[in-house]
């Protein structure tokens, strides 16, 4: 997703791009932005390159990078998921006492924050619903990112609406039905071949709605991105979702 974002950056005239930041490859000069040179040391970068932004897809999640980021008053835009709730409520908290804004994008895909719309808008009408999510082999958290904030956003529509699902979300320990956020039953799938998938099916009386977004590559994730960066500087607190952005 780094070097996606370098590419990406490169081509946009109107946002230039003044450092790197990785624990491998250090010393090396980007491809894509000739003059750049990767630092292992993100301090360093972030008082030597001032950025306005600082967009991480550092893996897994580091509060470490973000907590650096907003004492320097550089706003971070975060798209590495897996972050624990605890996790979000420090990252607001540090908004608060740094007063630098933060977003944390777990899906920067215009037709997934579409996906995650449409799907709430529905559970008012249909609140018995199941979230597939499949990605490739590498992804480390799961459930993902998006199911999650699918479930979420899926629950205050119900919840605003006044629907509930009638079948009952069952026991933990049944593991056959997947995990459970926000009452939302959610399976993952990890497969080489995936890049990033889900389905949010709804079933009702006698009929199923299937909504279903796929990212077919990782080009699919850059105008969310560009979009986020040129918000940066209006930002206050903390953004979560793109939706926000749109
Ligand atoms: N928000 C979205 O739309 C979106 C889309 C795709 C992937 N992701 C998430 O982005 C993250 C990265 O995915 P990826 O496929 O690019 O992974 P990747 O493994 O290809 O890249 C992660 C990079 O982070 C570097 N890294 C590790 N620790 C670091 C640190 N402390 N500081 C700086 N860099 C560090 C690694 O060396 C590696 O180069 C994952 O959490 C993934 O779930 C989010």
């Amino acid at each position: 997703m780094g070097s996606e974002v370098v590419k990406a950056v490169a081509t946009a005239p109107d946002i230039e791009l003044v450092g790197a930041c990785d624990v491998v490859g250090v010393g090396e000069q980007l491809t894509d932005a000739p003059g750049v040179i990767i630092e292992r040391d993100l301090e360093k970068v972030l008082t030597g390159c001032k950025p306005d932004v600082m967009v991480d897809f550092a893996k897994p999640y580091s509060l470490e990078n973000t907590r650096l980021a907003m004492e320097h008053g550089v706003v971070p835009i975060i798209g590495s998921t897996g972050q624990t709730a605890e996790e979000l409520a420090e990252i607001e908290r540090l908004t608060e006492q740094t007063g630098t804004a933060a977003m944390v994008i777990p899906n920067f895909a215009i037709g997934a924050v579409l996906m995650m719309k449409f799907a709430a808008q529905a559970a008012a009408y249909l609140p018995d619903v199941e979230i597939v999510e499949l990605h490739h082999e590498k992804k480390m958290d799961a459930p993902s990112g998006t199911s999650i904030m699918t479930a979420q956003m899926i629950n205050a529509a119900r919840n605003a609406a006044g629907t509930k699902p009638a079948v009952p979300v069952g026991s933990p320990e049944d593991r056959a039905r997947g995990d459970e956020k926000h009452g939302i039953r959610i399976h993952s799938v990890r497969l080489p071949g995936l890049v990033a998938h889900q389905e949010v099916i709804f079933g009702g009386l006698g009929q199923v709605l299937t909504i279903r977004h796929d990212s077919l590559d990782r080009t699919s994730f850059m105008p969310g991105v560009l979009l986020a960066i040129r918000r940066a500087s209006q930002a206050k607190g903390l953004t979560y979702g793109l939706d926000k952005l749109l």
